[in-house]
């Protein structure tokens, strides 16, 4: 699916990530984020990307992105189902939107949808942030008629991971506890083999989680940070024609710090991979 680009523009939005990374680490000082998707290469319409949004009761929001699975099912993270405090959001606080790329001014192509059940991965520990994936049901299905809205990416097979470059994307926070921006951002980033996330210690497993990044040079990296959360990683060719969902946006020390690649949730493990596609 070709990822057709769209006008830059950066605007405020509402609240933030849900804050599993940090709880998450053990190791390393953990310093303040930079950027949302870090370094991206434009704004655009991903129309397999959905914004997730969790109404916290008090007017603040928390935001997260997914996929669509088909009509009636979104994967995300599992981490996107609890507040901060930990307590879990119930379905009815949670909404969906597909076909939107500028969260200010909704595209006619938007299509909000109600979530009457949310699953979370029965391994997920929050504490490790290990197994953080998630499949939302949809109270009414989305109309995937409309180009702007697909359900055009499969899991990848179970095992298969020979994946080098993907897509990301989302409308994570443009400074970690700032502000977000309105328009939907994607990057291009290289799957790495798990050495390079060895500074990560055993934090990071390798079986049910993949690390991602890119080095652009010149000290610009590119990851996904506070926001993207939940949010597809697709192999992708480099026109963004992407093929399958490899990966959930999960957890990283900071964003795009050296040595420390954003981590996403591993799709071709056989456990989470049988429970996303249930
Ligand atoms: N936990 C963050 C969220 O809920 C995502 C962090 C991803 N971090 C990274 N460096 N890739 O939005």
């Amino acid at each position: 699916m070709h990822l057709a680009a769209r006008r830059s523009q950066l605007r405020l939005f509402l609240a933030g990530c849900l804050a599993v990374a940090l709880i998450a680490l053990a190791a390393p000082a953990l310093a303040p984020a930079s950027s949302t998707i870090v370094n991206p290469e434009g704004t655009a319409s991903v129309p397999w990307q959905v914004f997730l949004e969790a109404d916290n009761g008090d007017g603040t929001y928390d935001m997260c992105g997914g996929t669509v699975r088909d009509a009636t099912h979104v994967v995300t993270a599992a981490h996107c189902l609890y507040d901060e405090s930990g307590a879990r959001y119930a379905p009815h606080q949670l909404t969906v939107e597909a076909g939107v790329v500028d969260l200010a001014h909704p595209e006619s192509t938007t299509q909000a949808r109600g979530v009457s059940a949310a699953r979370a991965f029965p391994g997920y520990d929050a504490a490790a942030a290990w197994g953080d994936a998630a499949v939302l049901t949809l109270d009414q299905p989305l109309d995937l008629s409309d180009p702007s809205v697909v359900d055009a990416l499969p899991l990848v097979d179970v095992g298969d991971t020979t994946t080098t470059q993907a897509v990301i994307s989302g409308w994570g926070t443009s400074t970690e506890g700032g502000n977000s921006p309105d328009q939907l951002a994607y990057a291009f980033v290289d799957v790495y083999d798990s050495s390079a996330c060895s500074n990560y210690g055993a934090a990071f497993d390798p079986q049910v989680m993949l690390c991602a990044g890119r080095d652009l040079g010149s000290g610009r990296i590119v990851d996904s940070c506070q926001g993207d959360s939940g949010g597809p990683l697709a192999r992708s060719d480099d026109a963004g024609n992407a093929d399958a969902l490899i990966g959930i946006v999960s957890w990283g020390n900071g964003c795009a710090k050296p040595g420390f690649p954003g981590i996403y949730t591993n799709v071709a493990d056989p456990a989470i991979h049988a429970f996303l596609s249930a």
